[in-house]
């Protein structure tokens, strides 16, 4: 029997995680199922707990479970430590290993897919909810100048810097933004709402990568904001592909490709 691997959420019927690890598993020859799999509300570990006596190899956690997966693993990699959120579970014997690779798909997307290296540039995080921190020590241990993490309630912001306790982290207000930044990063969750983070235009130059976390079929409010004040912009649809290439990759030990994989989910939005 094939291997099994599923994407716990809820909702989760829009999940493009089938599509991407099929895709995957398609190119590198790999034997295995991926499905979605709702959970109630209320019955993550019920849920991972039947997921093993059925013999699945390993999970994804979506929204809004990645803090249940964090207390459901038996073991955390650092990264997933960091994050303080797990998004990738592998059932091994006797345990489930607690993984976060949301970090590892964002530095992946700008440093391979755009090209755009994260050493030694200067580095501006929006927001500093759960998507914030999750991405922040893959961040760093890419060794930008700074990082700078500006939030609409500034102790936020304050709390995760002190957490963190890294020289090249600090924190900000939105207002308090006066010069561009080389990589902008909308981790906040404004775009769903429609909404842009009160910052000013001096954030963005010619030379700025502007990255939403969020994607759709148009650019988002952030995006339209930043590439009329000079930004190179991009949506989160590739750091989506890239932490399933990540998990992949944890999983199976083979590093998927994924630019035609990118480019095949582009078409379909
Ligand atoms: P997620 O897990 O998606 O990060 P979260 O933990 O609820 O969700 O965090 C949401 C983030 O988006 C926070 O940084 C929030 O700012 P506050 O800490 O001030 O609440 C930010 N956010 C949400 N809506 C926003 C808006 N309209 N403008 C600016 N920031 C916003």
């Amino acid at each position: 029997m094939s291997d099994r691997y599923c994407v716990i959420g809820n909702p989760i019927a829009h999940s493009k995680s089938p599509d991407i690890h099929a895709a995957f598993a398609a190119q590198a020859g790999q034997v295995l199922t991926y499905e979605c799999c709702l959970a109630p509300l209320d019955g993550f570990a019920d849920t991972v707990r039947a997921l093993i006596a059925q013999g699945y190899k390993g999970a994804n956690v979506t929204v809004p479970f990645k803090l249940d997966a964090a207390a459901s693993a038996t073991s955390l990699t650092e990264r997933a430590r960091a994050a303080g959120a797990v998004n990738t579970l592998s059932f091994v014997d006797g345990g489930i290993v607690g993984d976060n690779t949301d970090g590892a798909g964002l530095v992946n997307d700008i440093t391979r897919n755009a090209g755009v290296p994260v050493a030694g540039k200067r580095v501006l995080l929006l927001g500093a909810g759960g998507a914030a921190r999750g991405v922040i020590l893959p961040l760093l241990e890419q060794g930008p100048a700074e990082l700078v993490i500006a939030n609409r309630t500034r102790a936020t912001a304050d709390a995760l810097v002190a957490e963190f306790g890294s020289p090249l982290l600090r924190a900000c207000g939105f207002g308090d933004i006066a010069e561009p930044f080389d990589i902008v990063i909308n981790a906040t969750s404004a775009s769903l709402a429609g909404d842009l983070p009160p910052i000013p235009a001096e954030t963005f130059c010619q030379e700025t990568l502007a990255l939403d976390m969020m994607y759709g079929k148009q650019p988002t409010v952030f995006m339209q904001f930043a590439s009329r004040h000079g930004a190179q912009v991009r949506d989160g649809l590739g750091m989506l592909v890239e932490q399933a290439a990540e998990a992949f990759t944890v999983w199976r030990g083979v590093r998927p490709e994924t630019p035609a994989v990118l480019e095949q989910l582009r078409t379909s939005l």
